[in-house]
């Protein structure tokens, strides 16, 4: 009785000390985005459209990749008011030759690189074993390898500088696992991964990164039907407006991690850590035949 009560006084105490550290630890809110260079990869649409606009308001010069050139063109213009300078340079990030062309592109127009924003992204949901071998293979390119190449090759840039930042997209499945986005599931821990590495191997080069989680977003990759079942299931949908405004404000304070999404997000991710068992259950409650089509609506690319 008595050990037990000392374990739970103990579990509250270490509780309160871990949110304490996290409060208190110092942050880099030396950030100012005026001039600064910024690539985002996925600019021509969605979040990295929204992620554009969020930084030009805020003086920066932004570099627009994607591949359809018409759509970031578009991106280009609506934005041009705004920001100090913007580049369109098309891209497949899937290709490494092209990965190299952005990274010099970017060089010979503004001599330098202050931001990259890993944020192309494809996703498809459904039964894994109905999934086509070659559709979880561009997932993996586009998801987890790409993201992973290009920080390779603009990282000896910053650490030249001694200064720099790197904002990974990833998604709310990178920390809690999601049914019937198992290969989706599967690169977003790998970014979550890589990213959580790459921070400490950074420690004390001056160089920072930062992982944002979106939840569910209002952008092509979730179509108007299947929004309509996730919302009655208790879930929010942000726009990529908010989400893009929350990745910036982030990376400005320096915060490691940013968590979008609402409550039921925020819940999950808390449950994944401390009591998994609760989030398997949660899940076979909701894997009804509703839910599992409207999951398999949930595609782009
Ligand atoms: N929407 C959500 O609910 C949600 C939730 C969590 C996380 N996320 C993450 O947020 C990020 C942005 O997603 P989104 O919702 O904004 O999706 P989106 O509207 O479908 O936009 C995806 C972007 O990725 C680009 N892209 C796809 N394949 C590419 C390739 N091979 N090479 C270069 N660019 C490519 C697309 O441009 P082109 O087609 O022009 O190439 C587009 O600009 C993704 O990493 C996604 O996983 C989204």
């Amino acid at each position: 009785m008595q050990a037990g009560r000392r374990l739970v006084w103990g579990g509250v105490l270490a509780g309160g000390l871990y949110w304490l550290v996290r409060y208190l630890r110092p942050r880099h809110s030396s950030l100012v985005l005026n001039d600064k260079v910024v690539i985002i990869t996925g600019a021509s649409t969605g979040i990295g459209r929204a992620l554009a606009f969020a930084f030009a308001r805020r003086g920066a010069r932004v570099v627009l990749a994607a591949r359809s050139v018409d759509r970031l063109e578009a991106v280009r213009r609506e934005i041009e008011p705004y920001t100090a300078a913007a580049l369109v340079v098309p891209t497949d990030v899937t290709d490494q030759a092209q990965l190299q062309h952005l990274v010099d592109e970017t060089l010979a127009r503004f001599g330098r690189i202050d931001v990259l924003v890993n944020n192309a992204g494809r996703t498809y949901g459904g039964w894994l074993h109905q999934q086509p071998p070659e559709l979880i293979e561009q997932l993996l390119d586009v998801n987890l390898r790409a993201p992973l190449h290009l920080t390779r090759l603009v990282l000896p840039h910053l650490l030249a500088q001694h200064s720099g930042y790197i904002l990974n997209v990833a998604s709310g499945l990178s920390r809690s696992a999601g049914p019937l986005f198992a290969a989706y599931t599967a690169t977003k821990f790998g970014v979550a991964g890589f990213s959580d590495a790459l921070r400490r191997e950074l420690a004390g080069t001056g160089v920072y990164l930062t992982l944002v989680l979106p939840g569910w977003t209002d952008t092509d990759m979730v179509p108007a039907e299947a929004q309509e079942i996730i919302e009655r299931h208790g879930f929010e949908i942000e726009s990529a407006d908010d989400v893009a405004e929350r990745a910036v404000l982030g990376l400005v304070r320096g915060e490691n991690e940013v968590i979008l999404g609402g409550t039921m997000a925020r819940l999950g991710i808390l449950a994944e850590r401390f009591a998994p068992v609760i989030v398997r259950w949660y899940w076979r409650l909701w894997l009804t035949p509703e839910w599992v089509a409207a999951m398999e609506k949930v595609r782009s690319g």
